[in-house]
Parts: structure tokens; C-alpha cells; sequence
């Protein structure tokens, strides 16, 4: 696909540019979410991947989840949110929502009876196919079920699965939800957002989205086009690494519970098997001597690399408590599970021996300096 890298497009007449602004002639008009052919390329092919009928693309991730949420809550109204969501997310729901007069009820999602009654009036309802950083498999379709029996449009942020694990929509949610910085991109060289979901809400999600700014640039959609020329492949590997490095991990005694929808006997590992295509690159693992040893590992891995951000070619390790989740009081930090010791791993393409044997060195030097 062309890149097509232009903010803006020339008209002959006056009255062509009327045309086409009002949407009373095709065309292309400007940049910010009017239409770019390879930023079309781009929802087309998310479109597709998803099982919908329509993507709208945007700036980052973030962008796109708060367009969708904006665009469906108005002030006066709740939203219903899992109480597991990446901490950037939290921070939208806690701290700008309640100003703009959206109230945020989080719940636990394992407890069915506190959605169904949750959900009665709400604007919509939040959650994530895998939850960052717990990687928790929810039961999707009991959700997308509630969602539907009580007239509350779903909305997921599928950014941990990819379409190539998960496709929400077919199970029932509305809105489907991506970073595509992470595993669309896959190469942690762009930002951007996807919203997948039916013709109208997309149609809804441009007009909101025309006034709100924020939409996908061209140069950023043609980098997703090349990342998900390969997104199956790299699922696959990351997927296969991520299983032996979490079986690695369970068998190392200065570690607590290890987290990765794809271990046996795992919390979720069956609900995993019956949702997911594979169990996916993300896992997260408690170190037994909490903030100085998880610390302490992080800083001697050497091909696992400290960083933000996840789904890229380079493993990547991250402390949540003091980085992607810091936005969280300690009480909701609690109630999300989220420990001093835990540590959040984005396992890239590396050779699979290389990466065991740097987590293997780095847990022996963790163990000695503590
Ligand atoms: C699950 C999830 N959703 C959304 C986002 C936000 O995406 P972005 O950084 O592209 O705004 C992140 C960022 O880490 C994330 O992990």
C-alpha cells in the first residue's frame, strides 16, 4: 500500500470542496479522521482481521479509548468498568471522567452477579480480553451476554490477544479496541489506535472523533500495514517462547505465583484454551522478595530490556507497580492484584534459550544480592 503522506488535498472548484466536506460527493478533504487511503487500508484490513464491519483509526491507543468512551457516556451517566485494566485506562476512568460528570463503577468480573446489577442503566461496560498486567482471561462470553441481555454496548481492548488470538466481536462485544503500538505495529517504532466495530459506530465514532482530534497519521498506518503482514508469525512466537520462559519460571523456587493464560492448572488456563487461538507474549511473575529483588532482577536481565510499552520484536520487563500502574492508590493496586514483587514481561523474538538463560542469570544474581 502507498504511503500517501499529506495533511491535506486540492480541489478544482469551491464547490467540489463543499461536496466532498459534506460528505455529498467522494473524496478526501484533510487529515485529522476525514479519510487517507492508507490510513483506510489500515481500518480495512483491522476490519477484516476483527470480523467487523468497520474500523476507525487514531493516534495511539489511549486516543482511541477515550473517543469510544466519550463518544457512548455523557455527563449524568455510569460506566461499568473491570477494576483490572491497564493503569493509563484507570487514570482516564478515575481522574478525567468524574470531572466531566461520567461516574465509574469498577467490579469484579469473576463476580456475575455484581455486573448484571452494575450494568442496569449503565452507559457501557469496560474490560479487557487479557488484563494488563495479570494477564486474566475473563469470561467473555458470560460478559458480552450480560452486556447484550441489559442494552449496554460492550466495549474490549483486545491489545493483549491481537485478532490473531481473540476476535471479541464474535463473541458478542461492540467495540473492539487496540494499541496499536503493541502487537499490530509489533516493532515499538509507532503509536497509534484502532476502534473495530458495525458501520454506524464507526460513522459515530468519525463525526466525534473530527471534533476531538486525534486520529491515525498515514505514515503510522502504512508501519501497521507492514507489522501485520507478519502478525501471525510473530504470535506464534511469541506465544511458544512466552509458554517455555513461564514454565521456566514456575520451577524457579525464588518465585511466587507466575501468571500466563497458557500454564496447565493456571486460573485460566482453561477458559485460555477455549477463547484463544494461542496464549499470547505477555506474562507477569512475583518475585518472593518483593520491590528490592524484582528490582534487582530487572536491572541484571541483559537481552530482556527495561522499558514501556509491550508486543514489540525486543522482550521487554517492566515493574507495575512503580511504572504502568503507578496511577493507582495503593488500595486499587491491592484490589488488582498488583504486588511489590510482580514483575511484567513482553517476551519478544529472541532465540527462546538466550532469553531462559537471562532470566536464569538474573534470578541467580537477584537471589545473591538479596
Ligand atoms: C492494554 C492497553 N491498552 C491501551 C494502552 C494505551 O495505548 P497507547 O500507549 O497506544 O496509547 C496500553 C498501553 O500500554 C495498554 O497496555
Amino acid at each position: 500500500m502507498p504511503l500517501y503522506q499529506t495533511a491535506t488535498w486540492r480541489f478544482d472548484t469551491t464547490r467540489q470542496f463543499a461536496d466532498v466536506i459534506s460528505g455529498q460527493a467522494e473524496g478526501y478533504v484533510y487529515g485529522r479522521g476525514y479519510g487517507n487511503p492508507t490510513v483506510g487500508a489500515f481500518e480495512k484490513v483491522m476490519a477484516s482481521l476483527e470480523g467487523t464491519e468497520a474500523a476507525f483509526a487514531f493516534a495511539s491507543g489511549s486516543a482511541a479509548i477515550h473517543a469510544v468512551v466519550t463518544m457512548l457516556a455523557s455527563a449524568g451517566q455510569r460506566i461499568v468498568a473491570s477494576r483490572n485494566l491497564y493503569g493509563g485506562t484507570v487514570s482516564l476512568f478515575q481522574r478525567h471522567l468524574p470531572r466531566m460528570g461520567v461516574q465509574v463503577q469498577f467490579v469484579d468480573v469473576e463476580d456475575s452477579e455484581a455486573v448484571v446489577q452494575a450494568l442496569d442503566g449503565a452507559a457501557l461496560f469496560y474490560v479487557e480480553t487479557i488484563s494488563n498486567p495479570h494477564v486474566a482471561v475473563a469470561d467473555l462470553p458470560r460478559l458480552a451476554a450480560a452486556c447484550a441481555e441489559a442494552g449496554v454496548p460492550g466495549v474490549i481492548d483486545n491489545t493483549f490477544a491481537s485478532p490473531y488470538l481473540c476476535n471479541p466481536s464474535q463473541l458478542g462485544f461492540d467495540y473492539v479496541v487496540h494499541s496499536a503500538t503493541k502487537y499490530l505495529g509489533g516493532h515499538s517504532d509507532l503509536l497509534g489506535g484502532v476502534v473495530c466495530c458495525t458501520d454506524e459506530g464507526r460513522t459515530r465514532l468519525r463525526s466525534h472523533s473530527l471534533d476531538l482530534g486525534g486520529a491515525m497519521q498515514p505514515f503510522e498506518a502504512w508501519l501497521c500495514l507492514r507489522g501485520l503482514a507478519t502478525l501471525e508469525l510473530r504470535m506464534e512466537r511469541h506465544s511458544a517462547t512466552a509458554s517455555n520462559l513461564a514454565a521456566f519460571l514456575v520451577a524457579s523456587p525464588s518465585v511466587g505465583a507466575v501468571h500466563y493464560p497458557g500454564l496447565d492448572g493456571g486460573r485460566f488456563s482453561v477458559r485460555a484454551k477455549s477463547l484463544l487461538r494461542l496464549p499470547g507474549g505477555m506474562l507477569a511473575f512475583e518475585h518472593v522478595g518483593g520491590y528490592e529483588a524484582s528490582a534487582a532482577v530487572c536491572d541484571s536481565l541483559r537481552v530482556a530490556w527495561i522499558g514501556a510499552s509491550l508486543g514489540g520484536a525486543h522482550t521487554l520487563v517492566a515493574h507495575p507497580a512503580s511504572t504502568t500502574h503507578r496511577q493507582l492508590d495503593a488500595a486499587s493496586r491491592q484490589a488488582a492484584g498488583i504486588s511489590d514483587g510482580l514483575i511484567r514481561v513482553s517476551v519478544g523474538l529472541e532465540d527462546s534459550a538466550d532469553l531462559m538463560a537471562d532470566f536464569s542469570g538474573a534470578l541467580s544474581a537477584a537471589g545473591a544480592s538479596g
